[in-house]
């Protein structure tokens, strides 16, 4: 994601993914008609950026960039060809402007506006309530990929790793890290309807549907890794899952809090709730020496930590902790030790089981 893209969401969620917008007032919209005078693109960035601004919208410019770019049809203003800065619009762009310079000032992710968005160089769809990738994200994928390419052995790539994603929403990690590693193979899981259908939607779109098992599974469910049994056992577990505490759920900026689904947010009291549930997946399908990668909040370090020292039948070990850009410690590698159980040698691809309610 460019750096447009990464400050977009700094400012729009606020530290983590625990936004100090609290407080802030929803605005009814009214119309901003009549645009008269306002004929090409540059004022009409300035107008809605002006309008934005007035009613509080966060990353005003940014908003109103992204939309008018959006419709003149390029990604970001600055790549648009600078004649189309000053060129005329047509009646039909700027109705379609208004538009969705309309869902902006009710909140709506700039991402649900223009109903795609660029994760590690792949464009994907956004739709609401899926969750949209954030830019932290792409350095766990980042982070994998280095571990897979400095130790291929450990990570299964002589024959290319198979991957479980615990929690793929629109399907960024899974897919940026099939793109980038033409051998591997994932099993994409995901307890929601929505996020099951995005998934399948983005990995036809970037033709990687054979090399993706997409499974609705709620992984919280007794005995669920059972259904994900016939494909393991897996060299890699990574997961960017729900791990907000409950308790600050209702800090989270409007936009988030009105169109994402909670259920891809709220880890529970202390964020751990479906942490715990995809360390205890690893007893059943992560092979000896597999690995997890986990996205976390930057108290869970520590507590992820106590929690598997507490746990020694799982023979999982907090082997490395990485840190944002923004220096805050928010990535784990956790890594098996003990033998495997459970999973036959190899079975991918294996027959598709039934859907398992989610
Ligand atoms: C923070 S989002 C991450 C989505 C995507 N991996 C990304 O990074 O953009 C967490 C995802 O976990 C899914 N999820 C929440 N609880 C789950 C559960 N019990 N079992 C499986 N998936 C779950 C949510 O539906 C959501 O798509």
């Amino acid at each position: 994601m460019e750096l447009g893209g990464r400050m977009l969401w700094a400012l729009l969620s606020g530290p983590g993914r625990r936004g100090g917008t609290r407080g802030w007032a929803f605005s009814s919209w009214q119309p901003h008609l009549p645009l008269a005078g306002l004929l090409n693109a540059k004022e009409l960035v300035r107008h809605w950026t002006a309008v934005f601004e007035k009613r509080g919208i966060p990353e005003a410019q940014a908003s109103s960039e992204y939309i008018v770019a959006h419709v003149l049809g390029a990604k970001t203003f600055q790549s648009l060809r600078p004649e189309l800065w000053t060129q005329p619009l047509t009646p039909w762009q700027l109705q379609c402007i208004q538009e969705l310079s309309s869902r902006r000032l009710q909140r709506m992710p700039v991402q649900y506006i223009l109903g795609e968005w660029d994760f590690q160089g792949l464009s994907l769809k956004m739709a609401p309530p899926v969750f949209i990738p954030r830019p932290e994200t792409e350095e766990l994928v980042e982070w994998v990929l280095e571990e897979v390419a400095q130790s291929p052995c450990a990570m299964g790539t002589q024959d290319g790793p198979l991957i479980l994603e615990v929690g793929c929403g629109s399907g960024a990690i899974s897919l940026s890290l099939l793109s980038q590693l033409p051998q591997s193979r994932v099993i994409a899981v995901d307890k929601g309807e929505a996020a099951i259908c995005l998934t399948e939607e983005n990995a036809q779109r970037l033709r990687l549907l054979d090399r993706i098992r997409i499974v609705p599974l709620d992984v919280t469910l007794e005995g669920s890794w059972a259904h994900l049994l016939p494909w393991g056992p897996v060299d890699l577990v990574v997961s960017n899952p729900p791990y907000i505490f409950h308790q600050d759920m209702e800090q989270l900026a409007p936009e988030i809090r009105s169109y994402e689904d909670p259920l891809a947010l709220d880890g529970g009291e202390e964020g751990m709730d479906i942490i715990i549930h995809i360390l205890a997946l690893a007893r059943w399908l992560l092979k000896d020496s597999g690995s997890i990668f986990l996205e976390v909040d930057p108290r869970h370090p520590e507590l992820v930590g106590n929690w598997l020292q507490s746990q020694p039948d799982l023979s999982l070990d907090l082997v490395a902790m990485r840190r944002d850009f923004c220096g805050r410690p928010r990535f784990l590698h956790i890594q098996r030790s003990g033998p495997q159980r459970g999973c036959p040698a190899d079975a991918w691809p294996g027959p598709q089981p039934a859907r398992v309610p989610g």
